[in-house]
Formats: structure tokens, C-alpha cells, sequence
């Protein structure tokens, strides 16, 4: 796979899934724009990590619709195109249905699907008029098992993976008149930042003995799927869902 000169916007890119997407892209001679919220010493730290040149911090909450377009401009401003746009921004907030308030409830649930799904639906809408006037695109998103396995005690987490699945399977078919094509890729639990703190320690062992391979994904492993989806090779892909969870759910 070969991504020289390839201009790639990946949210969420300070740290974890993001960050080693945006570590394998550049080793493939990509120009990265590294999109985060809040973490700017993580993000400075990712940039510095990446080989080749030409690449640059996007620092946006791209929860919020106006940053989201901002992010946009901002980046074309920047590099005059976008051939890759990776959704992998996404936040997991607990809210056990036994436990949380009403107010809780309803702001986990609106927080998750701003972040998860509309965010990425903002910045697709955006990156495919730009990719439409350029020619054509990769748009991967990062999706996850929860989606399918069901998530009980974060039920609007497994939501918005649900609907970002659905959303990215309507845009293949839609854009790919205009060369643009669009993959999910679905991780089991993963070696990040969201997996350790989501999960106290017993939970984690608990966890790591029900896994098929007795171990998380490392993001590297998610990284190599997000970047097949995003090749040349991959156009015939679209419309895909790849599982990265070890064997852990199994689909039909
Ligand atoms: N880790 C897992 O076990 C797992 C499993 C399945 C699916 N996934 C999915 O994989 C993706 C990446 O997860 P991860 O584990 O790598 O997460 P992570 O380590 O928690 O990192 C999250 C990244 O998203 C950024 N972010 C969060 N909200 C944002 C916002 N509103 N605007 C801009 N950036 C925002 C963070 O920026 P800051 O650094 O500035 O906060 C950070 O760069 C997510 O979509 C997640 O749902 C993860």
C-alpha cells in the first residue's frame, strides 16, 4: 500500500486507534493532519512520532458542528485537498441504566451520538463535496464490536457504532458514482486509553480470559485495517465492515 502524498484528515488522532493510524500513514509517505480535542502535549508528542514531512495538528471539538466545518476549511486551506478522511474520533461515557439519573441518561446518550455519529456524519458531508470537485476518496470509519454484540451497561455507545455502520453502508453505495469510497472498520477491545479506563482491573482480567487470544487488540492491528480500507486496492471493499476482535463475536 502505497500512500505518497496522500492527504489524510484522521480525528482523534493524539492518541491510541488514531494515533497509530496516523504513525502507519506517514510511514507510507502520507501527509497527516492529526485532529484531537483537548490533548495538545499528546498531540504535539504524535506529531514529532511521524516519519516524512508535511504534517500538522488540527486541535477541534468536532462534537460541535461549527468546529466540525472549521476542521474542514481549515484543513483545505491548509493542504487544497482531501483524499482520506478517517472517522475515528469517539468517546465511551458508562451510564448503567440502574444507576444514572434521567439528566445523566439523556446527556451520555446525546454527548456519545454528537461525537460518534454526527461528527462523522458532519466531516463526511463536508470531505465528500471537496473529494467529489477532486476526483474521488477514501472515507474509513472506526466503528466497533459493540455495534453488534450489543453494549449494556453503555447502550448509547453500541448505538451510535450501530448507526455509524448503517450510515457508512448508505454512503458507499451513494458515493461511489464519485470514486469515493467508504469502509468500517470494527475493533474488539484495544491496548488505548478508552479500553483501561472504561474497565477497573478486575473487569480487565475478567475480560482478557473470555478473549479467544487471551489479549486486546494492539492499535497497530486496527491501524493495518483502516489503512487497507483507505488503499487503492480497497475500492472494491466499499460498502465493507472488518471485524478486528480477535474472534471474540463472531458474526454471521
Ligand atoms: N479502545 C477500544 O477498546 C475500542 C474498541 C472498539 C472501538 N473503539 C473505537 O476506536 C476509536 C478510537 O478509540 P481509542 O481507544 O483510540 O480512543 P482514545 O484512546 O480514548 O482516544 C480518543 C481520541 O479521540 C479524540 N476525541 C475525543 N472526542 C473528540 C472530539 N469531540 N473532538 C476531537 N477529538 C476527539 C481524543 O482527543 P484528546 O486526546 O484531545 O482527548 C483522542 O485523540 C473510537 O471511535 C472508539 O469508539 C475503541
Amino acid at each position: 500500500m502505497n500512500f505518497k502524498d496522500k492527504t489524510i484528515l484522521i480525528s482523534g488522532a493524539s492518541r491510541g486507534i488514531g494515533k497509530a493510524a496516523a504513525i502507519a500513514f506517514a510511514s507510507k509517505g502520507a501527509k497527516v493532519g492529526i485532529n484531537y480535542r483537548t490533548q495538545t502535549i499528546e498531540a504535539k508528542k504524535t506529531l514529532k512520532e511521524l516519519q516524512g514531512s508535511g504534517h500538522q495538528l488540527f486541535k477541534r471539538d468536532i462534537s460541535k458542528k461549527d468546529e466540525a466545518k472549521a476542521l474542514i476549511t481549515d484543513f483545505l486551506q491548509h493542504y487544497g485537498k482531501i483524499d482520506i478522511l478517517v472517522n475515528n474520533a469517539g468517546i465511551a461515557i458508562p451510564h448503567k441504566i440502574e444507576d444514572v439519573s434521567f439528566d445523566a441518561w439523556s446527556s451520555a446518550w446525546e454527548t456519545t451520538l454528537q461525537t460518534n455519529l454526527l461528527a462523522a456524519a458532519n466531516l463526511s458531508f463536508l470531505a465528500s463535496q471537496a473529494m467529489i470537485n477532486s476526483g474521488g476518496g477514501h472515507i474509513v470509519n472506526v466503528s466497533s464490536r459493540g455495534a453488534f454484540r450489543g453494549e449494556p451497561d453503555q447502550p448509547a455507545y453500541g448505538a451510535s457504532k450501530a448507526g455509524l455502520n448503517a450510515m457508512s453502508q448508505s454512503l458507499a453505495k451513494k458515493l461511489a458514482p464519485f470514486k469515493i469510497y467508504v469502509g468500517v472498520v470494527a475493533p474488539g477491545f484495544t491496548e488505548t486509553d478508552m479500553a483501561t479506563e472504561t474497565l477497573s482491573t478486575s473487569e480487565q482480567q475478567k475480560m482478557l480470559k473470555e478473549l479467544p487470544l487471551r489479549r486486546m487488540a494492539k492499535p497497530e492491528e486496527v491501524a493495518h485495517a483502516i489503512l487497507f480500507l483507505a488503499s487503492d486496492e480497497a475500492a472494491y471493499s466499499t460498502g465493507a465492515i472488518i471485524d478486528v476482535n480477535g474472534a471474540s463475536y463472531l458474526r454471521s
